[in-house]
């Protein structure tokens, strides 16, 4: 696919999933049970070897080849900040900053997100902030329980506190994250539509040079943390052209 010619998602479901509501209700009322893999639990730790135990913590969940990672950690250098991939693919490729440039308040993990959010929960971790950046959509109408919401860790992010941030391409994904979050939280999730200025990821670029509507849902969820979701510095010249 070339650049800026990327697609919308494309599914036969318009609106949000008519299975959602009780699959939500399920995976409130049964516990998620899937036993922790070992590999993740090293990860977990090493995510946190570097982290002086008192600096707020932002996960930046499914960081991809971890643009994002970066810029947020230069926007808040006293944050430690954890950028979680499971490709060591895209994590290797996070140019174009040698490592002499990388933040040092950033750790780059190999992890599986399933485990790795129940882990901050065990260890009675919170995030002052917790990005979702451009999620998989997985549009298709039979994949609702790949999507982040229709799989049994979701009621495990609200727990973890934060502002938490999901932006997306896919009006539906963002309509069923509100709807979800709506639903634990219990009080109305807004979202709106997103004007990338400063493109935070590859993807995002992408979407935005293609000229497609992005989505994005902001929510404090008791982080503590006053400052606006978007302090965010401007990316250096070229940044995230690949
Ligand atoms: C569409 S990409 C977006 C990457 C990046 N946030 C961006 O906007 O450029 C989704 C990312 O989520 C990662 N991902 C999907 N499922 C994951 C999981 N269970 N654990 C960790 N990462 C996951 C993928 O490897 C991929 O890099």
């Amino acid at each position: 696919m070339s650049y800026a010619n990327s697609r919308i998602p494309t599914s036969a479901q318009a609106c949000i999933h008519d299975g959602l509501a009780a699959r939500l209700e399920r995976h409130l009322s049964a516990p998620f049970r899937k036993p922790v893999a070992e590999c993740n639990r090293i990860a977990f730790e090493q995510s946190l070897g570097g982290w002086n135990g008192v600096a707020p913590l932002i996960l930046d969940a499914g960081c991809g080849v971890g643009h994002s990672t970066i810029q947020l950690a230069r926007a808040y250098p006293d944050h430690w900040v954890i950028g979680i991939d499971q490709s060591a693919d895209r994590l290797a490729r996070r140019k174009p900053y040698p490592e002499s440039l990388i933040p040092a308040n950033l750790v780059f993990v190999r992890a599986d997100l399933v485990d790795y959010w129940r882990l901050l929960e065990s260890a009675g971790l919170r995030l002052a902030r917790h990005y979702l950046l451009y999620p998989n959509p997985w549009p298709k109408i039979g994949h609702l329980g790949r999507r982040w919401h229709g799989h049994p860790v979701f009621p495990t992010l609200p727990r973890l506190g934060g502002v938490f941030e999901c932006r997306t391409n896919w009006r539906v994904y963002v309509e069923e994250l509100a709807f979800s979050l709506s639903r634990l939280l219990g009080q109305p999730v807004p979202w709106e539509v997103y004007l990338a200025d400063s493109p935070l990821t590859p993807f995002e670029r992408k979407y935005r040079d293609s000229g497609q509507t992005l989505y994005r849902l902001a929510i404090p969820i008791d982080s503590g943390d006053t400052r606006p979701p978007h302090h965010l510095p401007d990316p250096p010249h070229d940044f995230l052209h690949r």
